[in-house]
């Protein structure tokens, strides 16, 4: 007889990241999916928590919901904290009492953006803003909650097709500007929305509660915004002469890690993910953002 299926909860899904599970889904035919928008479930209402749970019963929930606005973060802090940390402890609770794996997506801002090599996962964690502090509360959340099979995954600079993210709004600046100021002076590595989603269909098969814990997952190389903004403009040939800028010139109200690139051995090393070059990723992205 066939092994039956593992049965995917996926929250948020009208996120990017959720919406890029959905587009990639039908080619997983290992897996069925549950897909559910924050109207259909509110991860911070228990009762409802409790009864989608118990009525879909799934093998595994991943958790795309979030809080995601950084700079409204500073002045909605409970918000925050509702939604990336109660919203995540009480997942951690269902996912306990009904022997249900976790995936749950985290961020860089855990960290304060001074160290000078890549985060591993062990590093000392210092958010800067409401927003980190909202994320790394929720990553305690899970993982005081005992959970036999978890993962928090945590990432930096995502995007893709869907939703609001660097690429698309560079996109749209470049067909009203001739001219832009980016910032040059804050490092990182932009991920691919796909490729994360790929190497979470990567792992669901491969977790057991020996490999469970904190994992960080971006694309290879390092960038800073400028040289993202440039190499989305050189591939578009869009005519925007961009000029790099230093972070004071663009004061925001959550302040932004200087160094966010992640070590990503870990994940690489325990599941054999693929974290391909993000010049590559953000390539393959236009390609399907200019068809
Ligand atoms: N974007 C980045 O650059 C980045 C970087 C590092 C880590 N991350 C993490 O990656 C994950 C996915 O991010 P994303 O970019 O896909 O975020 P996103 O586009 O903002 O999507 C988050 C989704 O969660 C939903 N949501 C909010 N509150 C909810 C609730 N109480 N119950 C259920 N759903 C709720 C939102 O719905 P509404 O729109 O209706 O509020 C939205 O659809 C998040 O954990 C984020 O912290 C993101």
């Amino acid at each position: 007889m066939a092994a039956s299926r593992i049965k995917i909860l996926v929250t948020g899904s009208e996120g990017q990241l959720g919406k890029t599970i959905a587009d990639l889904a039908p080619h997983q035919h290992q897996y069925t999916f549950i897909f559910l928008s924050r109207t259909q479930l509110d991860i911070t209402h228990a009762q409802q928590l409790e009864a989608v749970i118990t009525k879909q019963q799934p093998d595994i929930i991943v958790n795309t919901a979030a809080y995601t606005a950084v700079d409204a973060a500073e002045d909605n802090r409970q918000q925050a904290f509702a939604i990336n940390q109660q919203g995540p402890q009480l997942l951690a609770g269902v996912c306990k009492k009904h022997e249900i794996a976790l995936i749950h997506i985290s961020t860089d801002y855990v960290f304060d953006g001074q160290a000078q090599q890549p985060y591993k996962e062990n590093d000392t964690i210092n958010p800067q803003t409401v927003y980190g502090q909202s994320k790394r509360a929720g990553e305690e959340a899970i993982l005081e909650a005992g959970l036999s099979r978890f993962l928090i995954i945590r990432t930096s600079w995502l995007y893709g097709v869907h939703g609001h993210n660097f690429l698309k709004t560079m996109l749209r600046l470049g067909q009203e500007r001739s001219h832009l100021n980016v910032v040059n002076d804050q490092q990182g590595i932009p991920t691919s929305v796909i490729d994360l989603t790929k190497a979470i269909f990567t792992i669901i098969p491969q977790l057991t509660p020996a490999n469970s814990g904190v994992y960080h997952y971006s694309n290879s190389g390092r960038a800073t915004w400028f040289d993202f903004a440039q190499f989305i403009f050189e591939n578009c040939e869009l005519k925007v002469s961009v000029e790099p800028v230093a972070t004071l010139q663009f004061p925001t109200p959550a302040k932004r890690p200087e160094y966010s690139v992640l070590n990503c051995d870990k994940i690489r090393n325990t599941f054999g993910v693929k974290t391909p070059d993000w010049k590559k990723s953000a390539a393959s992205i236009l390609s399907i953002v200019n068809s």
